[in-house]
């Protein structure tokens, strides 16, 4: 569908989650958008480490990509994407205008891997006083586009992207944010998992949030969260599903703190 879709676009509109920016990234997006202008969007800028946050915008930027970082959620820094749009297509726009095509607007497609904000951010940018054209009854058939103003146009579904990974590390990270389907993934090995990374990176947030210390295994540290948050099944054994559950909910949510996993 993308492929198809790509023909009638200018500019790429690429989300990536701000916690695990390159894992979130299906690298396959350069192939189908290659010759198309392109927008990096820091999404879920909340939920990233300030620090990252910016050495992530700088990696980008140095990468001669357009970059912002974003919150779709609340729609922070989102005003500022018209401008960048304008900078991104600005070669398409003089190539138009030297053939006397003025005003034509430029159309967008926001792309990204599941879970990583897509539909949030069309609705925050695109708001209630944008006007939805194609596809109405008896009149056009064919793509939805969203007209924003007179320069922009974003095509209405998003671009879905599978999650890439040939290494184990990647398809963890995406587990951890959940744009994975984890019911595939035992619970307690995962939580496992991500000790083992918030050990590294924020040792700190993981002894203040459940009032322990760093055990000899991350199983034993799994198992005093349990005890801390009282997880305990009919038998009066610790439930470690529960606890895991409770440590990715943490995660995922920012209650463990603004977190990013991975470092340019
Ligand atoms: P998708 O289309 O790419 O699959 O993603 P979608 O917009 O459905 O967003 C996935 C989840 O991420 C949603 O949460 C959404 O609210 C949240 N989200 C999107 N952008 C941001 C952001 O910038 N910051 C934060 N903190 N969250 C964001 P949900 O759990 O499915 O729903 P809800 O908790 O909002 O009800």
């Amino acid at each position: 569908m993308m492929q198809e879709n790509i023909k009638l676009i200018d500019l790429v509109i690429e989300l990536v989650d701000a916690r695990v920016p390159l894992s979130s990234r299906n690298p396959d997006i350069n192939e189908l958008g290659k010759n198309k202008a392109r927008i990096v969007l820091l999404n879920k800028a909340d939920l990233g480490d300030p620090v990252y946050n910016g050495q992530w915008m700088n990696f980008f930027k140095g990468q001669g990509a357009y970059a912002l970082e974003i919150n779709a959620k609340t729609g922070a820094g989102i005003k500022a994407i018209n401008d960048l749009v304008q900078e991104a297509c600005r070669e398409k726009l003089e190539r138009d205008r030297k053939r006397g095509i003025v005003n034509r607007p430029v159309r967008a497609m926001v792309v990204g891997i599941p879970n990583v904000g897509k539909s949030t951010f069309i609705n925050s940018f695109a708001g209630k006083a944008c006007t939805r054209t194609g596809n109405k009854p008896g009149v056009t058939k064919g793509k939805q586009w969203i007209r924003l103003n007179r320069s922009l146009e974003l095509l209405d579904t998003p671009g879905i992207l599978w999650p890439k990974f040939e290494d184990r590390e990647v398809g963890m990270r995406l587990a951890f944010i959940g744009s994975m389907n984890d019911e595939v993934i035992i619970r307690e090995e995962l939580a496992c998992d991500l000790l083992g990374c918030l050990q590294e990176l924020y040792p700190e947030a993981v002894c203040e949030r459940f009032g322990i210390r760093w055990q000899r295994t991350f199983a034993e540290t799994l198992e005093e969260i349990a005890r801390g948050r009282g997880c305990y099944n009919k038998g009066e054994n610790l439930d470690l599903k529960k606890a895991s559950d409770i440590l990715l909910d943490d995660f995922r949510s920012g209650r463990l703190g603004r977190m990013t996993l991975e470092r340019p």
